[in-house]
């Protein structure tokens, strides 16, 4: 509540004045305020070395993070909007799976689910997430920039709030551009960038033309879509982008 206010308050004032505000708190207080927040688990370092950590450093993170503290991004709302992005029932490959509802909201609505994400722990929360549900999803542990899938081998793809955790976005944008037959729908917070803040991102998308660039993709539609008093982790402006494959 408190913080939303804050939101609001800052979205209100001259963008100059908002990104001097922001220096002074990245200079003098952003990095106490982040390991008194959230203790040792968090690696309040994160962008000044994720360039050089090993597969199994960034797994360990990712499953510490999940462990330490569960990060919901997509709430209801969200996840009718990526439904009504897919169309029709189909296959559907969901790569940053984490703990999130949009899974679930496609099995029940038809699509035959396969979900990949790279910590371990969020799989274990996804799997039982699933169970309750009583609905089927195929798991798999993978990196986005790695996915071992073949060639056109899912309908759509879905990437909500990982496109911007990922270390190698142009690998990462290769496989989901060869994996989707129909339709790539990716949802991305809209954020400059910060080197302290209460999360593990990599990659910045200011405007929506960042994100188009970044997919290169020649028929899509983008937009941003605000979600300040969501009932979910993320609360702010978002991007969507919905490619349409050939
Ligand atoms: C902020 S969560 C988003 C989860 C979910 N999609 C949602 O919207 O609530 C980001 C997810 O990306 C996963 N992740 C981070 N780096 C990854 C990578 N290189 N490849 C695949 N998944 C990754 C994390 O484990 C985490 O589950």
């Amino acid at each position: 509540m408190v913080h939303n206010l804050y939101l609001r308050f800052k979205s209100l004032l001259p963008k100059a004045l908002r990104s001097q505000l922001s220096s002074i708190n990245q200079a003098l207080f952003a990095r106490k305020n982040l390991q008194r927040k959230y203790g040792a688990w968090f690696d309040v370092d994160w962008r000044k070395h994720y360039a050089t950590m090993s597969n199994d450093e960034w797994i360990r993170a990712y499953d510490q993070a999940w462990h330490f503290h569960h990060n919901d991004c997509v709430d209801e709302t969200d996840a009718t909007m990526i439904l009504t992005a897919l169309g029709e029932p189909g296959s559907v490959l969901e790569v940053g799976r984490g703990a999130g509802r949009p899974s679930v909201s496609m099995a029940q609505a038809g699509f035959r689910v396969t979900a990949a994400d790279v910590s371990h722990e969020a799989l274990e929360i996804a799997r039982t997430t699933a169970k309750q549900a009583g609905i089927e999803i195929d798991f798999h542990h993978t990196f986005a920039e790695e996915l071992p899938f073949a060639d056109q081998s899912f309908d759509y793809i879905t990437c909500c709030h990982t496109l911007e955790h990922v270390r190698d976005l142009q690998a990462t944008v290769t496989h989901l551009k060869r994996i989707a037959r129909k339709r790539i729908v990716v949802l991305v917070p809209r954020q400059e960038f910060r080197m302290y803040m209460s999360n593990y991102h990599t990659q910045f998308f200011s405007t929506p033309d960042d994100m188009i660039r970044a997919m290169n993709m020649q028929h899509y539609d983008c937009r941003v879509v605000t979600t300040i008093d969501r009932d979910s982790e993320y609360q702010g402006d978002m991007i969507l982008f919905i490619g349409h494959c050939n």
